[in-house]
Order: C-alpha cells, then sequence, then structure tokens
C-alpha cells in the first residue's frame, strides 16, 4: 500500500497513537480505499473503509424536540447550610459534595441555531448522588407559559417552524400567546432585558416548578429552587443579540468551554423558598400554577448550597447529547406535586430518551448513577451492564427485594371526580397580575422602554393585523401605560420601515385564515 512520505517522516506523528478499527486492530490507512490496482474500482471487502462509512451514516441521534441547541459542562454541588430540618435528601446534607453535569440550552432553535435568539434558557441539572441520580430539569425563567400540558406540544409548535415555508413565525407565536393569556407573565419576563442572557454563566436557573420535600420525621414542605449566578445577572439587548447571532453562532456555548478551559469556572448559590405543607390549601392564588411566582415577603429565600462547573466534556455528543434529564429521576426527600405540567414531565422525558438514545440509556456513562444498581430491567438494544439471576421478583434465589427508605416518593391527599378542567379558582388566580407586578415594580424605566422596544419590534416582523389587535389588548391588560406605549410604537412604524411587513400578507397565512 502507498503511503504519503511527509506524513510517515514527521516525528510528531511517529509519537501519535497507532489508528485502530473499531475492532481494535491496527487501520490498514487513513488515507485510502483498496482498489483494483490504482485506477480500478474499490472492492467491496474494504471492511474498514465500510466500517468509517457506515459509522458516519450513524452518527447523528434525534436531536432533542424542544432544546436542541445547547451544550454542558461538570462540577461540583457542595451543600453549605444545614437544611435537613426540610429534606432527608442525601444530596442536601450538610457538607456533602456531589458530582454535577449541568446543560444550558434554547428552546425553540434547532441544533445550529444561534445561541443568542431571544427565548428561555434550559438549566438541566444531573446530581450523581450517593442514593442515585438526581435531575432538577429548570429553566433560567422562574415561570412558564401554559399551566396544563395539554397545550405544550401546541405551543412548542407555535414557537417553531411552519408547515409550509419552514420558516419562524411571528405571527403564529402572537397567535398562540394571545389566545393563551395565561402566557401573559411569562412573556413579560421574555421580551424584557433577561429574555437574552449574555452568557449562560450570567443567568439565574430556576426549578420553576414546585417539588416537595420531606424530612426524616415524614414532615413535608412544598419548595421552589433558585439557583443565583455569582457572575452576576447580565443580558444581551436585541441590537447585541442580533450582532452576535451572526458573528458567533455558537458565542454561548464558546464562552462556557473557554470560560472553563481558562480555569474560570462559573458558580451559582442554591437558594429555595419554602411552604409548610398545608399552607397550599389555604394560600391566595395556586402555588402549583407555573405561571406565578411565590412572593418573596410570604416565602423568603433560604440558602441550601453552591455549583460550581470546573470540568469540560471530553466528548461533546457522549457526555452533552446522549445526556438524559428527566424530572422524574428523584431521591428520597424530593419528590414532585400537584402541578400537571410536572407531572406530565415526569412521563414525557424518559419517552424522549428511549427515542432518541434508545431503551438502555441509562447505561450511557454520562446517565449511569455513581452507585451500584440492582434494577430488574433486563436486555433491549445496546444493553452493556450483564443481567443476572434471577431475572423475577419475588423470588426465592436470593435476588434484589424493594425496600423503600424513608422520604420516598412524598405524595400528597388528592380526592375527587375524574374531570378534564382549569384548576379551581384561588381568589387571587388570574393571568395578567404578576405580569404587571413585573413591569410596574421589578422593572425601571430605562427596562420598561427597552421593553416596549422588543414587544414593538417583534410585533412588526410579521404579525397579522387581527393577531397584532388582540396582541394590543393583552398588553394593555397587563399595563395600561405599557400597553399603550406598545400601540403608539407600532403605529408610529409605517409598513415601509417594516422590512418584513409583505409577510403579512402572506398568500399561505390568508388560506390558513380561511380555512379556518
Ligand atoms: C427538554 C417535554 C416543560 C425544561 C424537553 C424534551 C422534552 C420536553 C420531550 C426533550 C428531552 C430530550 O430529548 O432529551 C416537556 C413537556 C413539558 C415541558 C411535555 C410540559 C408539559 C418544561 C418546563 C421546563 C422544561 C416547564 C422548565 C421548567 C426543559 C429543559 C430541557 C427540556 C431544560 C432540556 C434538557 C436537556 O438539557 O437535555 N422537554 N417539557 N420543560 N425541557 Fe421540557
Amino acid at each position: 500500500m502507498t503511503s504519503n512520505p511527509a506524513v510517515d517522516s514527521s516525528s510528531e506523528r511517529s509519537s501519535t497513537p497507532r489508528t485502530t478499527t473499531d475492532s481494535g486492530a491496527p487501520a490498514p490507512s487513513d488515507e485510502h480505499s483498496l482498489t483494483v490496482g490504482p485506477g480500478g474500482p474499490i472492492v467491496l471487502h474494504d471492511h474498514y473503509l465500510i466500517e468509517q462509512m457506515a459509522q458516519f451514516n450513524r452518527e447523528r441521534v434525534p436531536e432533542r424536540q424542544p432544546h436542541a441547541k445547547g451544550s454542558g459542562a461538570f462540577g461540583v454541588f457542595e451543600t453549605t447550610d444545614d437544611v435537613s430540618e426540610f429534606t432527608c435528601a442525601a444530596v442536601f446534607s450538610p457538607g456533602e459534595q456531589t458530582e454535577v453535569l449541568a446543560r444550558f440550552s434554547t428552546v425553540a432553535g434547532e441544533r445550529g441555531s444561534p445561541d443568542t435568539w431571544r427565548d428561555p434558557r434550559g438549566f438541566a441539572l444531573k446530581f450523581y448522588t450517593r442514593e442515585g441520580n438526581y435531575d432538577m430539569v429548570g429553566n433560567n425563567t422562574p415561570i412558564f407559559f401554559i399551566k396544563d400540558p395539554m397545550k405544550f406540544q401546541h405551543f412548542i409548535r407555535s414557537q417553531k417552524r411552519r408547515a409550509d415555508n419552514n420558516l419562524r413565525d411571528h405571527d403564529m407565536q402572537w397567535d398562540f400567546w394571545t389566545l393563551s393569556p395565561e402566557s401573559a407573565h411569562q412573556v413579560t419576563w421574555l421580551m424584557g432585558d433577561r429574555g437574552i442572557p449574555r452568557t449562560w454563566r450570567h443567568m439565574n436557573g430556576y426549578s420553576s416548578h414546585t417539588y416537595l420535600w420531606e424530612n426524616a420525621h415524614g414532615v413535608k414542605h412544598w419548595v421552589k429552587y433558585h439557583f443565583i449566578s455569582e457572575q452576576g445577572v447580565e443580558c444581551f439587548t436585541q441590537h447585541e443579540a442580533d450582532q452576535m447571532a451572526s458573528a458567533d453562532t455558537d458565542y454561548h456555548t464558546r464562552d462556557l468551554f473557554e470560560s472553563i478551559d481558562a480555569g474560570d469556572h462559573p458558580s451559582w448559590t442554591l437558594k429555595v423558598q419554602l411552604m409548610p405543607y398545608d399552607d397550599a390549601t389555604a394560600y391566595r392564588f395556586n402555588p402549583f400554577d407555573l405561571t406565578k411566582v411565590w412572593p418573596h415577603d410570604d416565602y423568603p429565600l433560604r440558602e441550601v448550597g453552591r455549583l460550581t462547573l470546573n470540568r469540560n466534556p471530553v466528548d461533546h455528543h457522549t457526555e452533552i447529547e446522549q445526556a438524559a434529564f428527566e424530572p422524574n429521576s428523584l431521591v428520597p426527600g424530593i419528590g414532585l406535586s400537584p402541578d400537571r405540567m410536572l407531572l406530565a414531565r415526569s412521563f414525557a422525558y424518559s419517552d424522549a430518551h428511549r427515542y432518541r438514545i434508545g431503551a438502555n440509556y441509562k447505561q450511557v456513562p454520562v446517565n449511569a448513577p455513581t452507585v451500584p444498581t440492582h434494577s430488574y430491567s433486563k436486555d433491549g438494544a445496546m444493553r452493556v451492564q450483564p443481567v443476572r439471576d434471577p431475572v423475577y421478583a419475588p423470588n426465592s434465589y436470593g435476588g434484589p427485594h424493594a425496600d423503600p427508605p424513608p422520604g420516598l416518593d412524598p405524595g400528597w391527599a388528592a380526592d375527587g371526580a375524574i374531570v378534564r378542567s382549569a384548576y379551581v379558582d384561588h381568589p387571587a388566580d388570574d393571568d395578567f397580575g404578576q405580569a404587571g407586578t413585573l413591569v410596574r415594580e421589578v422593572m425601571d424605566d430605562e427596562a420598561r422602554e427597552r421593553l416596549v422596544d422588543n414587544v414593538v419590534g417583534h410585533l412588526l416582523n410579521g404579525v397579522s393585523a387581527p393577531v397584532l389587535e388582540r396582541a394590543l389588548e393583552y398588553w394593555r391588560r397587563i399595563d395600561a401605560g405599557v400597553g399603550q406605549a406598545i400601540a403608539d410604537g407600532v403605529a408610529e412604524k409605517s409598513d415601509q420601515d417594516d422590512p418584513k411587513a409583505a409577510e403579512q400578507d402572506n398568500p399561505a397565512r390568508e388560506s390558513m385564515r380561511a380555512r379556518a
């Protein structure tokens, strides 16, 4: 076989390991396929060429349906405060140090989409605890757009691409949002400064949902997690984000990797809000409603520990793309809550992983717990951990037996007829109240101006007249002043100034409306 003398003579090359096939045997060549004479056809028994081509054709796993674009890193969580009166989870016992994987992501964009698009950011954590893996799959926002999982698929589709032209479409987004007024709080958040973090290091993470903690004596508290960035919260303006999207599509990915590489390890302080179990029934709004925050005056933040990311992945695919986070991965002392979004998520993720990665996704090293497993799961594609007899329970041959420790599966009282309905109203349940508070009490004048600019820019980008009308009403209901400023801003902009105005007359949309 002829080889390239320039490469062979390089001393640098001779010190690198020999290429092998996937079976570990020496590879015949990095450059030449096997042919019948130098000018002749390739032969089918060039198994190494075939291995290269076949493997290449299978390199991609399906991207995550939402949250496709993202990256992550490993680190450690240290529990610095004593919260044992609230949870018996070992991961939160004083002084405990636990290895963690974090993945950050955008929601709507595909794997190659810009990191700086306006979108919530995923904030997913896997704690490799001594009681098994615990996943906290949150966002950088303390709330969400909807409160019933029946709407989730529709919501995500409205944020992604149209069927006909395969374009993202502001009309579709505002159509869904304005027909789903429970989205007002999250949309206000998204259109404000925090809608585009400067880096993943400069954003907070939230469980958003309420979870249940139980201590060693069976006492329960409802809990919300807040991971507060120790780098501070910094955001991009729309203009900065647009510039960055074209200058560096992968800006957030690069920033995280390079910071950790340079020894600048980002960290977050975990604080929690704790609500005594019995408060939930009498609280003035439904504490499990994912579109609401709990005011800190009612339930102040209490410190738990510190998350530090200090190790980059070696291989993005095996350690990040194949990472499988799931809100149902819980440990003793931590449970779900009656939040129906959370309950639906406890099914959705493991189902997605079985499709995206395969039935034995938990045996991929990044998903495998650091503690030994003794489960009765068996066989299936790509199983690598040997199964041992007996393969059934109960058995009389010394197989594992369930022995639930205190705090496993904390539950709550539930009773009633099986129905399809909205949550039962609490006195202060409404869609617009907390969005208005965010605009009036959290934002200052400059932040409100930027909010108005962002919304006006978004609405003037292909939103049809009827949806635009509804959007103006939606904003008036959030805050009369901001609503008026948005209406004025929209009115001031002529169609000529709007490069996308032509899309408002999109014939496909007209026909869709006609069908409706
Ligand atoms: C990813 C479903 C709500 C945060 C995903 C994935 C699915 C999904 C199927 C892709 C999983 C994968 O292929 O690995 C749902 C459903 C929801 C819901 C059905 C509501 C009913 C939420 C909420 C949050 C959230 C409320 C935040 C509080 C995330 C994050 C990821 C994700 C962070 C990416 C995880 C990663 O980095 O791998 N979601 N989701 N989701 N979701 Fe949700």
